[in-house]
């Protein structure tokens, strides 16, 4: 804390909180687009603030993501979460295996010494291919969990950013630029104004289970990230964020 106030960040932390209307705001020093280290410091604090939110019994979905996966690899538990849970939040959204939710979700249940579930369903699948996974029951199990998660932690992105990583055709790239598509998270897209305009189409959680949802943490740092996180926090539903300071110095421009 007495770090904090000589760089005055928890004033910093207070205004985002307010504005945002959130429970909890952590913020760490410097801006992630510029250095390693703080964000590698983003995925640590996030670490902690997800261990800090945790009770026993508690499902815990988890997106994918380079964050995430830094929050992973430096999460730990004093004791071992034998009857905790760590899911995958939605199915496959085109990531490289490091940052898909599967192996965040795995990783955070082996650093835990918890239980962790899979959910291989793929992207781009035909609603009645779709339709069909849905009625397996080993998929249907999975999904009812994530689905009754309370806590989610999710990362947040650009949306065209995440939109070339997820290798959207141009056609639809257009049509979501037109629509004004400013951010992405959790496989949804939003305009400054935290409306979706755009969704894809993977099983797991929808919108409703993050309204439900208990504890929804979102972690994403730099500055070039603020504007699409102002328009995550406008969407509503997130209570607690990570972030650093230059990404909250620039949400709170995009007010
Ligand atoms: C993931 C979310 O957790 O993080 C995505 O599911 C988000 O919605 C992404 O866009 C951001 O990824 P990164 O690599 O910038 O942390």
């Amino acid at each position: 804390p007495i770090v904090k106030e000589l760089f005055g960040l928890s004033d910093l932390e207070e205004k985002v909180r307010q504005a945002f209307g959130l429970q909890r705001v952590v913020i760490v020093p410097g801006d992630s687009d510029q250095s390693a280290h703080v964000r590698q410091e983003l995925g640590r604090v996030g670490a902690r603030v997800l261990r800090e939110s945790l009770s026993p019994g508690d499902v815990v979905a988890v997106m994918g993501g380079s964050t995430m996966f830094r929050m992973a690899s430096q999460f730990s538990m004093p004791a071992t979460l034998k009857d905790n849970w760590f899911v995958p939040a939605r199915g496959g959204l085109g990531e490289s295996v490091d940052y898909q939710a599967n192996t965040i979700a795995s990783e955070l249940a082996k650093r835990a010494g918890a239980r962790y579930r899979m959910l291989h369903v793929p992207d781009h699948l035909s609603e009645e291919a779709y339709q069909t996974m849905m009625q397996e029951p080993s998929v249907r199990e999975v999904v009812d969990m994530i689905r009754s998660a309370r806590i989610v932690v999710h990362g947040i992105g650009d949306a065209m950013t995440m939109a070339r990583r997820r290798k959207l055709d141009p056609e639809t790239m257009e049509e979501m630029r037109a629509d004004g598509a400013l951010a992405e998270a959790f496989g949804y897209y939003f305009d400054r104004d935290g409306k979706v305009v755009h969704r894809m189409a993977t099983a797991g959680l929808r919108l409703e289970d993050i309204e439900a949802a208990g504890v929804v943490i979102g972690i994403a740092g730099g500055r070039s990230k603020g504007e699409a996180i102002a328009s995550v926090l406008r969407f509503g539903h997130d209570d607690v964020l990570v972030t650093d300071e230059a990404a909250a110095e620039e949400a709170l421009r995009h007010l």
